[in-house]
Parts: structure tokens; sequence; C-alpha cells
């Protein structure tokens, strides 16, 4: 059986790498520095190789899980290698790349790809979890989509081809979702600790509102799904809102008025047609 080697044993190479072991591939690993390519192996019962043309040898595939700006560098090593290339298949990883990246590989007759998991990777453990609900992206040249779409059929994770040209957007896109949610929690904990409530407390009784409006936009979109005083057009409410932060922590006023502004948006697409009470809001929420 063809082994699956993958470069850059950290937090989403090693889950994936565990992920095809679990789902019966022979994995190898190499990462620069080789304790994290022998950890990965001995966790996912896989090999582990000690270099880049070792790896060529045993692998007809090979992922590159490395940071982006690695990228080009091994695709360095991998030509410095001197191996036949052609038929092999070469992915990375990254969501922001497109398989252009790997374009000198594709002049020795490899097939390429960027095949990209929406998810986020803190480790291992979590991570292969993780992959098993995970939405992969896929772009690269005919051969590769195919043979790649199909190992996502058999992992059976759902996918969606796109194209080159997409991929910044789409990554723009996947990171504001994951990475902006997150600092407007902690703008949220920032609101609560002005408030006076501690920040465990915060943490804990936001949570399951936190999940309530994930699960809000999963079942009726973002238009349908949206609830709160900006939707009902409660504009005293949000005059509230202002005027305490006004008073508390005034460096915190632009932010709140800039997600306001959007949550608007949101609201006057769908839910809140009065056009007094947009007009309002719009007023009340303007720099
Ligand atoms: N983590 C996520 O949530 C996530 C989600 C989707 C996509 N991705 C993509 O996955 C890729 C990896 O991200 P990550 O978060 O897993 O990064 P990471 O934890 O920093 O892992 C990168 C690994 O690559 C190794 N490495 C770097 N340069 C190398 C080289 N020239 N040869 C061999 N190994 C090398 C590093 O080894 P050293 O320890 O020796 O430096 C490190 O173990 C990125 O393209 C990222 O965009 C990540």
């Amino acid at each position: 059986m063809n082994v699956i080697g993958i470069i850059g044993a950290g937090k989403l190479g090693t889950s994936f790498g565990v992920y095809l072991a679990r789902h019966g591939y022979k994995v190898a690993f190499f990462n620069r520095t080789g304790q994290k390519a022998k950890a990965a192996a001995e966790l996912a019962g896989g090999i582990m190789v000690e270099t880049v043309e070792d790896l060529l040898h045993t692998c007809d595939w090979i992922g590159i899980a490395t940071g982006d700006d690695q990228v080009g560098e091994v695709v360095l090593n991998l030509l410095e290698a001197r191996a036949d290339l052609e038929g092999k298949l070469f992915f990375h990883m990254s969501g922001a790349l497109s398989s252009d990246r790997l374009k000198e590989l594709a002049k020795e007759g490899a097939e390429t790809a960027s095949l990209h998991p929406l998810q986020s990777f803190s480790d291992p453990q979590t991570g292969v979890e993780l992959l098993s609900s995970a939405y992969f992206s896929l772009e690269g040249t005919e051969q590769a989509k195919k043979w790649l779409g199909e190992m996502l059929a058999n992992l059976k994770n759902p996918f969606f081809v796109i194209t080159a040209a997409q991929k910044s957007l789409y990554h723009a896109a996947a990171s504001i979702v994951s990475n902006a949610l997150v600092s407007v929690v902690d703008y949220g904990f920032l609101l609560m600790e002005t408030a006076g409530i501690d920040e465990e407390t915060a943490r804990r009784a936001l949570m399951p509102l936190i999940e309530g409006s994930v699960r809000n936009v999963r079942d009726r979109g973002t238009v349908e799904g949206l609830t709160g005083p900006i939707v009902r057009g409660d504009f005293g409410t949000i005059e509230g809102h202002i005027n305490a932060i006004h008073a508390k922590a005034p460096e915190l006023l632009d932010e709140y008025k800039q997600l306001a502004r959007m949550t608007l948006k949101t609201a006057a697409r769908g839910q809140l047609k009065d056009d007094y009470k947009v007009q309002t809001l719009t007023r009340l929420l303007k720099d």
C-alpha cells in the first residue's frame, strides 16, 4: 500500500497523519526537528524518516504541513533530492496559498494540490477528533484533485473544489469566522470585566450563549438566526449600552460601535424592516 508522507509534524501535520493512520493509511513523517517526527510516528503507529530523500524513496504521496512561509524551502529541498518526481503527488495544507506554490514540482512531472481543512488545530489529540467532522477545500491539477477527492471520500470528509484565484478571499473568510470570532468573544469578556464580573464567571456564563448563537446560524443562517436589541430595533437599549461604555471604559466604545454597525447591516438585510429604526440606530452608532 502507498505510504503517505507528511513533511512538518506540527499541529496539523501530526493530527492529519494520525487521522490517516486511524483510517488504515500507512504514514511517514519528516520534520525539521527530528524529535517531533518521532513523536508523531509513535502516535500514528507510522514511520519516522530522517531525510527528504528517504521520504521520497518511501512515499508516492507527500503532504506538506509546515508553516506557509516554509513551503518554498521544502519545495527546494524536494528538488535538491534529485529523485524522479514523475507521477508523484504533492499537496500542501495551507489555506492561504494555492498549488502554484508547488509549480516547480509540477514542472518535474508531479501532480500538485492544496488541501485545506476548515478547522482550527491546537494539538494532535483534539486535532484528530476535529478532523473527523472537518470540511476540506481542494484545488490543484485534475489528477491530484481526483486522487485526493477519492481519499476524502474514503475518509468520509466532505469537501469542495476551488480555484487558485479564489484562495486568498476564501482564506480571508475562513480566518474571519474563526479568528475574529475569538476576538469578539475576547471583547465581550472585557466588557464583562468592566462591569465588575469576574473572568471565570463570565467565561462559564457566556459559553452557552456563544454556542446557542452558533447553533442559530447553523440552523437558520445569519440573517434569520440573528437575535438581540439591534434586530428588534430597540434603540433605547443600544443608547444605554453606549452611555454605559462611554462612562466606564470610553476606550472600548469605538469597537462596540463598529461591531454593532456590522450587526445592523445583517439586521437590515432581513428582519429589521423599519426604516426609522434603521436610521436611528445608524445615527447612534456613527463614529
Ligand atoms: N493549525 C491549524 O489550525 C491549521 C488549520 C488549517 C491549516 N493549517 C496549515 O497547516 C500548516 C501547518 O500549520 P501548523 O499550525 O500545524 O504549524 P506548526 O504547528 O508550526 O507546525 C509546522 C511544523 O513544520 C515543521 N517545519 C518547518 N519548516 C520545515 C522544513 N523546512 N522541513 C521540515 N519541517 C519543517 C516545524 O518543525 P520545527 O518545530 O522544527 O520548526 C513544525 O513541526 C500551515 O500551512 C497552516 O496554514 C493549519
